[in-house]
């Protein structure tokens, strides 16, 4: 209550001039924030600067620890894990005088080529709700405001500040919502509209899911802060519930012809200050109450003084892990859960046997990119570490027999949606460089030293970017014909692929093992030797199906995506990625939750325990240790007229175990997974028995158990 006062007295003192500088952008004078709020001394209101993003602080002119995409977080399966990243995010902003972070990202993954898959987690939504409650408990636990985004179906970045999702209700409500919820109950500060619209309605306008969901039914009590540039409106954002206009200023390039075309993905960033002089034009003129501006302006000062922002000093952690007032920077213990979230979200997607590499085995080093590390993909989560190691170094640093390198192919070039700016780049971008002229790349070389060595390791990786969607499933470039010639030469041939989400794997029968380590970050090429060689196990499954590209429910028509006259329909509803291909019997490649282990691990009976938990026993019955996700999905009963998922999501579990250790996992069923929601009566829960589904994916179920409803 104390507070509470404390920001209404503060309220009271405030002009209606600087109540309007606390809900518009300005620039930051030190030039580092992404987004700035000035200082309003008189009334002891430091500036407040908001950061990007999910891999790490993009502050200018600034380096910060690089971590891995967050779609590497999510195959790690741990909300522990997800938490330590966070608080070293949150650290790192601190330290670079940051105040929010502009992450995580919990968009459902629904498109597989959507250019910013890697900045999301998942393609089920407990499972992108969990993790990204993870990350939104760490980043706050470092006082600092996380930010989760895109509210809401931001699912591709083809005509993304146009396109209009058509979604279902219980679309909405089953999937797109569900990760959001989730970061409101995990008590995240700030959420940040979609640039699209929603079933016609631009989501800064949006007042029945900002103001009556989000803000109404959900109870959340932050801000709302708009994506960059991302305002339609004023009085009709001001209304909906919108809170803070970012960045607030415009930019006006300068190409010289002072006419340009702003390429499809790009916000207009002329359109700016809708929340300067056109919201108080609207307050005086009625159209926006004059108490909606004191409820935004509260919304903000709430998040500043909740960490400690208004009190000359930031509040003290609770876990003694943060140092609050200086934070921390690219220090070991930040290099060290980089490099474990990147080998710990490691999926072994296949291994005929010749992982774990034996520690004396000569290597040849092979793919277009191995002396660059894969950071990740273009635009605002783009990221500079002090540090970082290359898959050639990482593998020369631990191999003990001969390493030799070959680049086989032109380089792959990254694409960036900086790259896509009328003022900045051209728009040549299309993942592939062919006159490569640092190197002179030979087929001829990479066959060679393939034929020579006793094993082939081949990194290939795909180029991706916000603003723009991949053109195809496929690796750009020649990879493919590389990796076919390399396997053609050496049976032992291991493929590392780096992709932002699932890419196809034509060879796949012809390679003896294949890695998947999306975008490793700083720690790539430690992270890839030390899964290659056994000291880590490949622990990460996958947050999503990988399947042909003409498999997945948006291949086809095209309304369905990008869509038609601005319009993309969500005809299939709530059967996407494993939902549609469990319904479907389509063809897939893996499985989502897929992922080997170096271990063996034997479960035992599964039995519930109480109404949301059900237990059992997982042992480690290999002579090495090794890392278990333990799976539960829920399967309904049938109800007539209830076109149901066959399986959900419920709930997830990793384990460590030493060879031959036992141990009781405890699973927590999400009430998600039991429920369907009608949009006449909202959430059912139908009468009847589900059985509950435990097992290593969603493929691969070990144990059952029934549980009536
Ligand atoms: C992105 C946001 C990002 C913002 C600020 C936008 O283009 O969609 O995710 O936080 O820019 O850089």
């Amino acid at each position: 209550m104390a507070d509470e006062d404390h920001i209404e007295a503060l309220l009271a003192r405030l002009s209606r001039a600087q109540k309007l500088a606390l809900v518009r952008g300005a620039t930051d004078p030190e030039g580092t924030a992404t987004g700035y709020l000035p200082s309003i001394e008189e009334a002891g209101i430091p500036p407040f600067r908001l950061v990007d993003g999910p891999l790490g602080i993009r502050a200018e002119g600034h380096r910060a620890t690089a971590f891995p995409a967050s779609i590497a977080t999510a195959a790690t399966f741990d909300t522990d894990l997800a938490r330590r990243q966070g608080a070293a995010m949150g650290r790192e902003a601190t330290a670079l005088g940051q105040d929010a972070l502009l992450a995580p990202g919990v968009n459902v993954i629904r498109v597989p080529q959507c250019g910013r898959n890697f900045e999301y987690l998942s393609e089920d939504p407990v499972h992108a709700g969990a993790v990204g409650a993870g990350l939104i408990d760490g980043i706050q636990s470092a006082d600092v405001v996380a930010t989760v985004k895109h509210f809401v179906a931001n699912n591709q970045e083809t005509h993304r500040t146009t396109v209009s999702a058509e979604a279902d209700e219980r679309t909405l409500r089953e999937l797109y919502l569900p990760p959001f919820r989730s970061a409101v109950d995990a008590g995240v500060g700030s959420v940040m509209t979609a640039y699209n619209r929603v079933n016609g309605t631009h989501m800064s306008d949006h007042e029945r899911l900002v103001g009556d969901v989000l803000k109404g039914a959900w109870g959340f009590d932050g801000y709302v802060v708009s994506d960059w540039y991302g305002l339609e409106s004023t009085v009709g954002a001001a209304n909906a519930g919108l809170d803070m206009e970012m960045p607030g200023v415009a930019e006006v390039p300068d190409d010289g012809t002072g006419s340009y075309e702003w390429p499809d993905g790009i916000p207009d960033a002329t359109r700016a200050g809708l929340f300067g002089d056109p919201l108080a034009a609207a307050i005086d003129s009625g159209e926006v109450p004059a108490d909606r501006l004191v409820d935004m302006a509260r919304r903000v000062l709430g998040q500043m003084d909740r960490f400690g922002r208004l009190d000359g000093g930031r509040t003290a952690a609770d876990d003694g892990e943060n140092d609050d007032e200086v934070g921390e920077i690219d220090s070991q213990r930040h290099r060290d859960i980089a490099a474990d979230v990147a080998a710990r979200g490691t999926v072994l997607l296949d291994n005929d046997g010749v992982l774990p590499l034996a520690d004396g085995a000569d290597v040849a080093v092979i793919g277009p990119n191995v002396d660059e590390p894969k950071l990740g993909g273009g635009g605002s989560s783009e990221t500079s570490p002090v540090h970082s190691v290359t898959p050639v170094e990482g593998i020369e640093s631990r191999a003990v027999g001969a390493v030799t390198t070959a680049f086989g192919i032109p380089q792959i070039e990254s694409v960036s949606l900086f790259d896509l700016l009328p003022f900045v780049g051209d728009d040549d971008a299309d993942g592939t460089a062919e006159d490569d002229t640092r190197r002179e790349p030979s087929l001829d070389d990479a066959v060679d030293a393939a034929a020579a060595a006793d094993v082939a390791v081949v990194f290939v990786r795909d180029a991706t970017t916000e603003a723009r969607d991949r053109e195809s499933l496929e690796l750009p470039g020649r990879q493919d014909a590389l990796v076919s010639a390399v396997a053609a030469a050496n049976e032992n041939t291991v493929v590392v692929v780096r992709s932002g989400g699932p890419v196809e794997l034509p060879w796949r029968e012809d390679v003896a093992a294949i890695i998947e380590q999306w975008y490793p970050g700083q720690a790539d090429g430690d992270a890839a030797a030390a899964v290659l060689y056994g000291d880590r196990d490949p622990s990460g499954r996958l947050p999503v199906t990988f399947a042909p590209e003409s498999q997945y429910p948006t291949a086809g028509p095209e309304r369905r995506y990008p869509g038609v006259d601005d319009q993309v329909h969500y005809d299939e509803g709530v059967f996407i990625g494993y939902r549609h291909f469990d319904d479907e019997d389509a063809n897939l490649t893996y499985p989502f939750g897929h992922g080997h282990s170096y271990a063996t691990f034997a479960y035992g009976d599964a039995e519930i325990t109480a109404e949301q938990t059900v237990t059992v026993s997982v042992e480690n019955v290999a002579d090495r240790p090794g890392r278990e996700v333990v799976q539960a999905y829920v399967r309904p009963p049938s109800v007539e007229d209830a076109d149901r998922p066959v399986r959900e999501l419920a709930g997830f579990e990793a384990v460590q175990l030493d060879a031959g250790e036992r141990q009781t996992v405890t699973l927590t069923l999400d009430d998600l997974a039991f429920s369907r929601y009608v949009p006449d009566s909202g959430w059912t829960v139908d009468s009847g028995t589900y059985t509950v589904e435990i097992g290593r994916s969603s493929r691969d179920v070990r144990t059952t158990v029934a549980v009536d409803r």
